[in-house]
Protein backbone atom coordinates (compact mmCIF):
# COMPACT_ATOMS: atom_id res chain seq x y z
CA UNK A 1 0.00 0.00 0.00
CA UNK A 2 0.97 3.54 -0.55
CA UNK A 3 0.71 4.58 2.39
CA UNK A 4 3.30 5.00 5.47
CA UNK A 5 2.26 7.94 7.27
CA UNK A 6 -0.21 10.41 8.76
CA UNK A 7 0.70 13.11 6.46
CA UNK A 8 0.88 10.92 3.19
CA UNK A 9 -2.23 11.94 0.75
CA UNK A 10 -5.06 11.04 -1.30
CA UNK A 11 -5.14 13.00 -4.42
CA UNK A 12 -9.28 14.51 -4.77
CA UNK A 13 -10.66 14.65 -8.59
CA UNK A 14 -9.65 18.11 -8.53
CA UNK A 15 -5.92 17.87 -7.44
CA UNK A 16 -6.02 18.62 -4.03
CA UNK A 17 -4.46 16.16 -1.56
CA UNK A 18 -5.53 15.19 1.78
CA UNK A 19 -4.26 13.36 4.66
CA UNK A 20 -5.02 9.91 4.21
CA UNK A 21 -6.24 9.19 7.66
CA UNK A 22 -8.84 11.93 9.49
CA UNK A 23 -9.81 12.40 13.06
CA UNK A 24 -13.21 12.27 13.68
CA UNK A 25 -15.73 14.70 16.04
CA UNK A 26 -19.31 13.10 15.26
CA UNK A 27 -20.42 13.03 19.27
CA UNK A 28 -17.71 14.68 20.63
CA UNK A 29 -19.43 17.06 23.24
CA UNK A 30 -18.48 20.55 22.06
CA UNK A 31 -16.64 22.52 24.52
CA UNK A 32 -13.42 21.60 26.31
CA UNK A 33 -13.76 18.05 25.47
CA UNK A 34 -13.45 18.75 22.09
CA UNK A 35 -11.02 21.51 21.90
CA UNK A 36 -8.76 19.07 23.78
CA UNK A 37 -9.41 16.10 21.63
CA UNK A 38 -8.77 18.27 18.63
CA UNK A 39 -5.57 19.44 20.20
CA UNK A 40 -4.65 15.82 21.41
CA UNK A 41 -5.25 14.83 17.65
CA UNK A 42 -2.80 17.50 15.92
CA UNK A 43 -0.40 16.49 18.74
CA UNK A 44 -0.23 12.41 17.80
CA UNK A 45 0.14 13.24 14.30
CA UNK A 46 -2.96 13.65 12.54
CA UNK A 47 -3.58 16.58 9.88
CA UNK A 48 -7.20 16.15 9.07
CA UNK A 49 -9.95 17.01 11.23
CA UNK A 50 -13.33 15.99 10.35
CA UNK A 51 -16.60 17.57 11.60
CA UNK A 52 -19.99 19.25 10.91
CA UNK A 53 -22.09 22.07 11.89
CA UNK A 54 -24.82 19.47 13.21
CA UNK A 55 -22.44 17.86 15.18
CA UNK A 56 -22.22 21.69 17.49
CA UNK A 57 -18.65 21.39 18.49
CA UNK A 58 -17.50 23.63 15.09
CA UNK A 59 -16.32 26.67 17.78
CA UNK A 60 -14.50 24.45 19.79
CA UNK A 61 -13.09 22.38 16.67
CA UNK A 62 -11.45 25.69 15.86
CA UNK A 63 -10.30 26.60 19.30
CA UNK A 64 -8.73 23.42 19.21
CA UNK A 65 -7.00 23.54 16.32
CA UNK A 66 -5.75 27.27 17.83
CA UNK A 67 -4.46 25.61 20.70
CA UNK A 68 -2.38 23.07 19.23
CA UNK A 69 0.04 25.34 17.81
CA UNK A 70 0.06 23.75 14.39
CA UNK A 71 -0.07 26.02 11.32
CA UNK A 72 -3.57 26.27 9.95
CA UNK A 73 -2.45 25.49 6.17
CA UNK A 74 -0.63 22.21 7.06
CA UNK A 75 -4.35 21.20 8.70
CA UNK A 76 -7.22 19.87 6.28
CA UNK A 77 -10.32 20.97 7.64
CA UNK A 78 -14.03 19.58 6.19
CA UNK A 79 -17.09 20.60 7.64
CA UNK A 80 -20.33 19.76 6.21
CA UNK A 81 -24.11 21.54 5.57
CA UNK A 82 -27.25 20.82 7.16
CA UNK A 83 -30.38 19.67 6.13
CA UNK A 84 -32.21 22.72 7.42
CA UNK A 85 -29.87 25.09 5.08
CA UNK A 86 -30.95 23.66 2.11
CA UNK A 87 -30.84 25.81 -1.38
CA UNK A 88 -28.75 28.49 -2.86
CA UNK A 89 -29.02 31.47 -0.51
CA UNK A 90 -29.67 29.47 2.96
CA UNK A 91 -26.20 27.51 1.65
CA UNK A 92 -24.14 30.41 0.93
CA UNK A 93 -25.02 31.99 4.12
CA UNK A 94 -24.63 28.22 6.05
CA UNK A 95 -20.92 28.56 4.72
CA UNK A 96 -19.98 31.96 6.09
CA UNK A 97 -21.59 30.42 9.84
CA UNK A 98 -19.78 27.75 9.93
CA UNK A 99 -16.48 29.67 8.93
CA UNK A 100 -17.29 31.69 11.76
CA UNK A 101 -18.17 29.27 14.40
CA UNK A 102 -14.53 27.50 13.48
CA UNK A 103 -12.50 30.69 13.03
CA UNK A 104 -11.32 30.03 9.46
CA UNK A 105 -11.74 32.18 6.73
CA UNK A 106 -11.32 29.33 4.31
CA UNK A 107 -12.46 25.31 4.31
CA UNK A 108 -10.85 22.81 2.39
CA UNK A 109 -13.70 20.70 2.43
CA UNK A 110 -17.42 20.80 2.34
CA UNK A 111 -19.88 18.33 2.06
CA UNK A 112 -23.67 18.15 1.69
CA UNK A 113 -24.31 16.31 5.06
CA UNK A 114 -27.58 14.55 3.57
CA UNK A 115 -29.28 14.29 -0.27
CA UNK A 116 -33.27 15.87 -0.10
CA UNK A 117 -35.05 12.61 -0.79
CA UNK A 118 -38.24 11.87 -2.63
CA UNK A 119 -39.35 10.94 0.20
CA UNK A 120 -39.39 14.42 1.84
CA UNK A 121 -40.25 16.47 -1.12
CA UNK A 122 -41.26 15.64 -5.08
CA UNK A 123 -38.64 18.12 -5.95
CA UNK A 124 -35.82 16.63 -4.47
CA UNK A 125 -33.53 16.71 -7.32
CA UNK A 126 -33.81 20.45 -7.63
CA UNK A 127 -33.65 21.23 -4.30
CA UNK A 128 -30.15 19.22 -4.27
CA UNK A 129 -29.12 21.02 -7.53
CA UNK A 130 -29.69 24.53 -5.67
CA UNK A 131 -27.53 23.84 -2.67
CA UNK A 132 -24.84 22.85 -4.92
CA UNK A 133 -24.92 25.83 -6.88
CA UNK A 134 -24.14 27.80 -3.48
CA UNK A 135 -21.50 25.02 -3.18
CA UNK A 136 -20.42 26.15 -6.04
CA UNK A 137 -20.46 29.51 -5.40
CA UNK A 138 -18.11 29.52 -2.61
CA UNK A 139 -15.27 27.44 -3.96
CA UNK A 140 -15.01 30.06 -7.05
CA UNK A 141 -15.45 32.61 -4.08
CA UNK A 142 -12.58 31.21 -2.58
CA UNK A 143 -14.05 30.27 0.23
CA UNK A 144 -13.83 26.62 0.00
CA UNK A 145 -10.96 24.34 -1.61
CA UNK A 146 -13.07 21.28 -2.19
CA UNK A 147 -16.59 19.85 -1.91
CA UNK A 148 -18.69 16.76 -1.93
CA UNK A 149 -21.66 14.98 -0.59
CA UNK A 150 -22.34 12.82 2.69
CA UNK A 151 -24.66 9.74 2.81
CA UNK A 152 -25.83 9.83 -1.10
CA UNK A 153 -26.45 6.54 -3.14
CA UNK A 154 -26.11 6.22 -6.68
CA UNK A 155 -29.47 7.67 -7.38
CA UNK A 156 -29.02 10.70 -5.75
CA UNK A 157 -25.40 11.15 -6.98
CA UNK A 158 -26.72 10.32 -10.90
CA UNK A 159 -28.86 13.53 -10.79
CA UNK A 160 -26.09 15.82 -9.41
CA UNK A 161 -23.01 14.54 -11.47
CA UNK A 162 -25.58 15.18 -14.53
CA UNK A 163 -26.09 18.94 -13.60
CA UNK A 164 -22.98 19.94 -11.44
CA UNK A 165 -20.22 22.06 -12.75
CA UNK A 166 -17.77 21.32 -10.40
CA UNK A 167 -18.28 17.69 -9.74
CA UNK A 168 -18.52 16.19 -6.15
CA UNK A 169 -14.95 14.64 -5.11
CA UNK A 170 -16.11 13.08 -2.29
CA UNK A 171 -18.60 10.76 -0.81
CA UNK A 172 -18.49 10.38 2.41
CA UNK A 173 -20.41 7.21 4.22
CA UNK A 174 -20.85 4.49 6.72
CA UNK A 175 -18.20 2.06 6.33
CA UNK A 176 -16.60 -0.72 8.68
CA UNK A 177 -17.16 -4.07 8.47
CA UNK A 178 -20.36 -5.56 8.92
CA UNK A 179 -21.79 -2.64 6.96
CA UNK A 180 -19.73 -1.88 3.99
CA UNK A 181 -22.08 -0.60 1.50
CA UNK A 182 -19.19 -2.20 -1.08
CA UNK A 183 -21.33 -1.44 -4.21
CA UNK A 184 -22.18 2.11 -3.28
CA UNK A 185 -17.96 2.29 -2.41
CA UNK A 186 -17.27 1.03 -6.19
CA UNK A 187 -20.06 3.13 -8.20
CA UNK A 188 -18.58 6.14 -6.31
CA UNK A 189 -15.25 5.62 -6.69
CA UNK A 190 -15.71 4.92 -10.64
CA UNK A 191 -17.30 8.17 -10.64
CA UNK A 192 -13.81 10.18 -9.91
CA UNK A 193 -14.77 10.74 -6.20
CA UNK A 194 -12.71 9.47 -2.88
CA UNK A 195 -14.84 7.50 -0.65
CA UNK A 196 -14.66 8.38 3.08
CA UNK A 197 -15.79 6.00 5.99
CA UNK A 198 -17.70 7.45 9.31
CA UNK A 199 -17.78 5.07 11.78
CA UNK A 200 -14.91 3.40 10.79
CA UNK A 201 -14.95 1.14 13.83
CA UNK A 202 -18.83 0.93 13.63
CA UNK A 203 -19.25 3.47 16.55
CA UNK A 204 -17.38 1.19 18.60
CA UNK A 205 -19.87 -1.63 18.39
CA UNK A 206 -17.61 -3.93 16.14
CA UNK A 207 -14.74 -4.12 18.63
CA UNK A 208 -15.92 -7.05 20.63
CA UNK A 209 -16.83 -9.49 17.64
CA UNK A 210 -15.97 -12.78 18.12
CA UNK A 211 -14.67 -12.88 14.25
CA UNK A 212 -13.10 -9.52 14.15
CA UNK A 213 -10.72 -10.76 16.95
CA UNK A 214 -9.41 -13.28 15.60
CA UNK A 215 -8.77 -12.19 12.31
CA UNK A 216 -7.06 -9.16 14.14
CA UNK A 217 -5.01 -11.24 16.62
CA UNK A 218 -3.29 -12.81 13.23
CA UNK A 219 -1.70 -9.51 12.47
CA UNK A 220 -1.08 -8.99 16.25
CA UNK A 221 -3.18 -5.49 15.84
CA UNK A 222 -6.60 -4.67 17.63
CA UNK A 223 -9.94 -4.58 15.69
CA UNK A 224 -10.11 -1.00 15.59
CA UNK A 225 -6.32 -0.70 14.01
CA UNK A 226 -8.00 -4.15 11.85
CA UNK A 227 -10.77 -1.71 10.76
CA UNK A 228 -8.45 1.70 10.11
CA UNK A 229 -6.54 -0.37 7.59
CA UNK A 230 -9.26 -2.31 6.09
CA UNK A 231 -10.26 0.97 4.99
CA UNK A 232 -7.07 2.49 3.62
CA UNK A 233 -6.67 -1.27 1.60
CA UNK A 234 -10.10 -0.56 0.23
CA UNK A 235 -8.91 3.17 -1.15
CA UNK A 236 -11.25 4.32 1.11
CA UNK A 237 -10.66 6.98 4.10
CA UNK A 238 -11.39 6.44 7.11
CA UNK A 239 -12.06 8.75 9.90
CA UNK A 240 -11.84 7.01 13.69
CA UNK A 241 -12.92 9.29 16.87
CA UNK A 242 -11.78 8.62 19.95
CA UNK A 243 -11.39 10.74 22.64
CA UNK A 244 -8.44 8.76 24.54
CA UNK A 245 -5.10 10.03 23.21
CA UNK A 246 -3.64 6.74 23.62
CA UNK A 247 -6.16 5.00 21.43
CA UNK A 248 -6.06 7.79 18.82
CA UNK A 249 -2.63 6.97 18.59
CA UNK A 250 -2.95 3.44 18.40
CA UNK A 251 -5.75 4.33 15.63
CA UNK A 252 -3.24 5.69 13.76
CA UNK A 253 -0.40 2.99 14.17
CA UNK A 254 -1.91 0.67 10.64
CA UNK A 255 1.14 1.28 8.43
CA UNK A 256 3.05 -1.72 9.82
CA UNK A 257 0.89 -4.64 8.41
CA UNK A 258 -0.96 -5.77 5.50
CA UNK A 259 -4.44 -7.42 4.95
CA UNK A 260 -3.74 -10.41 2.92
CA UNK A 261 -6.87 -11.03 0.26
CA UNK A 262 -8.54 -13.64 1.89
CA UNK A 263 -9.03 -11.44 5.00
CA UNK A 264 -9.85 -8.60 2.95
CA UNK A 265 -12.53 -10.68 1.32
CA UNK A 266 -14.57 -11.63 4.42
CA UNK A 267 -14.27 -8.21 6.12
CA UNK A 268 -15.73 -6.75 2.58
CA UNK A 269 -18.49 -9.25 2.89
CA UNK A 270 -19.10 -9.54 6.80
CA UNK A 271 -22.05 -10.30 8.02
CA UNK A 272 -24.50 -7.29 9.10
CA UNK A 273 -23.12 -5.76 12.48
CA UNK A 274 -22.74 -2.63 13.77
CA UNK A 275 -24.75 -0.58 11.55
CA UNK A 276 -25.97 2.84 12.53
CA UNK A 277 -29.33 2.55 11.05
CA UNK A 278 -29.21 5.76 8.93
CA UNK A 279 -29.89 5.30 5.41
CA UNK A 280 -30.68 8.81 3.19
CA UNK A 281 -34.43 7.43 2.33
CA UNK A 282 -35.26 5.75 6.13
CA UNK A 283 -33.03 7.65 8.27
CA UNK A 284 -34.87 8.97 11.26
CA UNK A 285 -36.99 12.22 10.14
CA UNK A 286 -35.03 14.41 12.55
CA UNK A 287 -32.25 13.73 10.14
CA UNK A 288 -33.56 14.45 7.17
CA UNK A 289 -36.15 17.20 7.86
CA UNK A 290 -35.53 20.93 6.94
CA UNK A 291 -36.68 20.56 2.94
P1 LIG B 1 -13.45 6.45 23.00
O1 LIG B 1 -13.75 7.84 22.54
O2 LIG B 1 -13.70 6.26 24.46
O3 LIG B 1 -12.09 5.97 22.56
P2 LIG B 1 -16.08 5.37 15.27
O4 LIG B 1 -14.74 5.94 14.94
O5 LIG B 1 -16.45 4.20 14.42
O6 LIG B 1 -17.17 6.41 15.31
O7 LIG B 1 -15.97 4.76 16.75
C1 LIG B 1 -15.81 5.58 17.87
C2 LIG B 1 -16.05 4.78 19.12
O8 LIG B 1 -15.05 3.77 19.25
C3 LIG B 1 -15.96 5.63 20.36
O9 LIG B 1 -16.94 5.14 21.26
C4 LIG B 1 -14.56 5.38 20.88
O10 LIG B 1 -14.53 5.49 22.29
C5 LIG B 1 -14.31 3.96 20.47
N1 LIG B 1 -12.90 3.71 20.15
C6 LIG B 1 -12.15 4.44 19.31
N2 LIG B 1 -10.91 3.91 19.19
C7 LIG B 1 -10.90 2.82 19.98
C8 LIG B 1 -9.91 1.85 20.28
N3 LIG B 1 -8.70 1.90 19.75
N4 LIG B 1 -10.25 0.85 21.17
C9 LIG B 1 -11.47 0.81 21.71
N5 LIG B 1 -12.45 1.69 21.46
C10 LIG B 1 -12.17 2.68 20.60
Amino acid sequence: MKFSSLTDTFELSNGIKIPCIGYGTWQTPDGDCAERCVADALSVGYRHIDTAFAYGNEASVGAGIRKSGVKRDDIFITTKHWVTERGYDKTVEAVETSLKNLGLDYLDLYLVHWPCVEKFSPEWKEINLSTWRGFEKMVKDGKIRAIGVSNYEAKHLEPLFAEAEIKPCVNQIEFHPGYTQIDNVHYSQNKGMLVQAWSPLGSGAVLFDKGLNEIAAKYNKSVAQLCVRFALQCNVLPLPKSTNKERMAANADVFDFEINEEDMQILINYPLLGFSGYRPEDAPADALAGQ
